[in-house]
């Protein structure tokens, strides 16, 4: 490969090789303009066009009518399926399934490829800890460890076999760094963050992309600590060339070398090119500042010619090994048809292990149609095939979305009458016109299904929030239809944890089903039925209030962390109580320390047994693995699936180390009876981390470790590191 880059490099002008680091938008057609760049080789790749004769077309100038036929690439948000739609990424997570995750992106890599394109910007790998921000729903949420795991599972399944395979869609890893940590979840906003969050925390799942042999990565819009991610040399040249040593290219994001202007990080055009060239940028996105800069920035020696051949090689050298010389043009018949029923099997199977039973008094559910005779579906989102799919979904096909309300409709025919009411025109309507309707079926039901929750408009890309209760008047619904009585579920579809605590009290069970893509009504049918268990487990910490933002499971002890004794509610504090009276430890009056529910929490219809954790040895040394083993048993009386979750604690460190971590975890099923050991292997090296020095260490000492269904695990064991 590296030959055939260097041959092509040789016969490159300057101007040809600017040409290969500009990406440009489709805009619907090939016009004159960009047929003429194209043949003028002052395009590397096209973003945002999928008709597939319009691609060859531009392929076929790009191959044929340019000096040197080199082809284009094209570029797509495949974000979470391309016309069959899987679960949002926050959903997948929740499958805690990376097979699942893989084969969802293979998937989607095969339909993206038959339309035409060759390369996805996902996955989004941003770790965050905050649920304002709307692209949480693209994230796989607050953990590192679970990011970087479901970040490689689909850089697997985008990527294929071999990248040159003709249905393997390039991956991109984005957005780097610490987009996540936008300040007060606000989209775009700058980031503070430490070195060491950014090393413990924001960079491992970026690390495992360029493990997994991800071929592109994306810059974030985010200013870091002063510097504008897209002209961080540190972090593209030094992190993730000379650290790292990834051999891909580093796209911009759209507009983000431009805007170094804004940011206030360069004084012109020209300025904002050099500094993102400098910076490691080989391609620059929608804007055109290396178009028409870098040959002047070359010629007067602010950018040397050897950079620019580097970007260049760069990008050629994945055309190379996408096999894009070798097979430019997209044919349909080296592929299945899209939405075919293997596709639309895998987006079910994602979206039924996405599910995640947050709440279920008296085993409500499952639900027996066979005992069900009056059964109202009540919500604005029961029956909207648009909302179902999410945030990033320009290519999903809304015909081909089954709703709750069909799938349950076919699942109760002939057993009982259903009653639907939408109640609210949609998740952010405050009018209570509908209600008086929704109230009048739920009276004649003794069962009530609701299915609430957020619009797709409401996450996604710069839709954040700072009320991330229940939209509209959705509550004040719940409350009402609360009052009658009945058996109430009620499914919830968002692309955030919403603060649901107060919800949460106006139903008898609760699933959290995010925004299930194609499938989402049968999968959901299937939980709701009891034809399939749940078995989501949350990737992201539920908090009660928005004020605890940011809430997660691996904070920093602190030094006067709080316990259950040790801190007072506001309601319990006597007038003119003394200053220290409350519990000077750390927590919020209002709310406590906890969160409505952890990291790693899901209920299931059956229960599991956690027995006494063993391990190979108790003292192991830096160079070497300790071997962890629980036996895991199905207590109830239903198959169920459980996600057994390894955590450990570094006691103390040269810097303060995370309460818990999470270091491994396992899915399995299990029958009624079954029992399953478990083993994790668990190296001294996954115990690393950045020090105050920045240097990666594994610090002997002692550590705690425990196995369990969440966070909170309580099976407990200790071992130790020596020297
Ligand atoms: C987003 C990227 C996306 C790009 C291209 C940007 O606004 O931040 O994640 O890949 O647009 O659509």
């Amino acid at each position: 490969m590296g030959e055939r880059v260097k041959k092509l490099l040789a016969k490159m002008t300057l101007a040809e090789k600017i040409g290969q680091m500009c990406q440009v938008a489709g805009t619907g057609g090939i016009s004159q303009g960009l047929r003429n760049a194209v043949r003028e080789g002052k395009v590397g790749s096209v973003l945002n066009e999928t008709d597939m004769a319009t691609l060859n077309e531009i392929q076929r100038v790009a191959m044929e009518e340019s000096r040197l036929g080199i082809p284009v690439i094209i570029g797509r948000d495949i974000i979470h399926g391309f016309q069959t739609m899987l679960p949002i990424p926050l959903g997948q997570a929740a499958t805690w399934n990376p097979d699942l995750i893989r084969k969802g992106a293979r998937m989607a890599a095969v339909e993206g490829r038959s339309a035409g394109v060759h390369w996805t910007f996902a996955p989004m790998i941003d770790v965050t800890r905050d649920p304002r921000w709307g692209r949480i729903a693209e994230s796989p949420g607050e953990d590192p460890y679970l990011t970087s795991v479901v970040g490689a599972a689909m850089i697997e399944g985008f990527q294929g076999k071999n990248l040159s395979d003709r249905d393997s869609l390039a991956a991109c890893a984005k957005h780097f760094a610490g987009y996540g940590y936008s300040e007060a979840g606000k989209d775009y906003a700058y980031v503070n963050i430490s070195e060491s969050e950014l090393r413990n925390i924001a960079l491992p799942p970026f690390k495992a992309a360029v493990d997994a042999g991800v071929a592109t990565f994306m810059t974030a819009f985010s200013d870091i600590n002063g510097v504008p991610a897209t002209g961080h040399a540190y972090l593209n040249r030094t992190v993730l060339r000379e650290e790292w040593g990834f051999k891909g290219f580093v796209v911009s994001d759209w507009d983000s070398v431009i805007q170094l202007i804004t940011h206030g990080y360069s004084e012109s055009e020209k300025e904002a090119a050099r500094a993102s060239v400098a910076a490691g940028v080989d391609m620059e996105m929608a804007s055109q500042t290396y178009l028409y800069n870098l040959a002047a920035l070359t010629e007067e020696g602010k950018i040397s010619e050897a950079m620019i051949d580097e970007c260049t090689a760069n990008i050629l050298r994945v055309k190379f090994e996408l096999g894009l010389f070798d097979h430019p043009y997209t044919d349909p018949v080296h592929f299945p048809e899209k939405g075919n029923p293997e596709h639309l099997d895998i987006a079910e199977d994602a979206a039924r292990e996405s599910i995640v039973l947050l709440k279920n008094d008296y085993n409500v559910l499952p639900l027996n149609p066979d005992n069900l005779q009056n059964v109202a579906i009540i919500g604005p989102m029961a029956d909207d095939a648009h909302e179902q799919m999410g945030t990033w979904t320009f290519d999903g096909k809304e015909a081909w979305c089954r709703t709750p309300l069909q799938a349950i409709r076919e699942r109760l025919k002939g057993k009982a009458n259903l009653h639907f009411a939408k109640g609210l025109s949609n998740s952010r309507s405050r009018s209570h016109e509908g209600f008086a309707e929704a109230l009048d079926i739920a009276a004649k039901c003794e069962t009530v299904i609701m299915f609430m929750g957020e619009e797709a408009i409401l996450s996604g890309e710069a839709h954040c929030r700072a009320d991330i209760n229940l939209p509209g008047a959705q509550n004040e619904l719940l409350a009402k239809i609360s009052k009658l009585g009945k058996t109430t579920v009620l499914v919830i579809m968002a692309g955030r944890p919403l603060t649901i605590e107060q919800t949460g009290h106006y139903t008898n069970a609760m699933l959290y089903a995010w925004h299930p893509g194609t499938m989402g009504g049968p999968a959901i049918a299937d939980i709701i039925f009891g034809d399939a268990p749940p078995s989501g487990k949350l990737p992201v910490t539920f908090p009660k209030h928005v004020g605890q933002i940011p809430i997660y499971y691996n904070q920093r002890m602190s030094g006067k962390p709080a316990t259950h004794d040790s801190f007072t509610y506001i309601d319990n504090i006597p007038q003119r109580a003394p200053q220290t009276s409350v519990g000077n430890t750390s927590f919020h009056m209002d709310v406590g320390f906890e969160p409505l529910y952890p990291f790693g929490y899901g209920l299931s219809y059956t229960r599991f047994h956690y027995g006494d954790v063993r391990l190979s040895a108790h003292e192991i040394k830096a160079d070497e693995s300790i071997e962890i083993y629980i036996d895991l048993t199905n207590t109830g009386e239903r198959r169920g699936a459980e996600t057994a979750q390894l955590y450990i604690r570094d006691r103390f460190g040269s810097i303060t180390r995370p309460v818990r971590e999470l270091k491994g975890f396992k899915k399995i099923w299990l029958d009624p009876g079954q029992t399953e050991t478990l083993t994790f292997t668990l190296h001294a090296d996954d115990l690393a981390f950045y020090n105050a020095e920045n240097k990666r260490v594994v610090e002997p000492g002692d550590f705690d470790l425990w196995v369990g269904g969440d966070s909170r695990a309580d099976r407990h064991a200790h071992f130790k590191i020596i020297e």
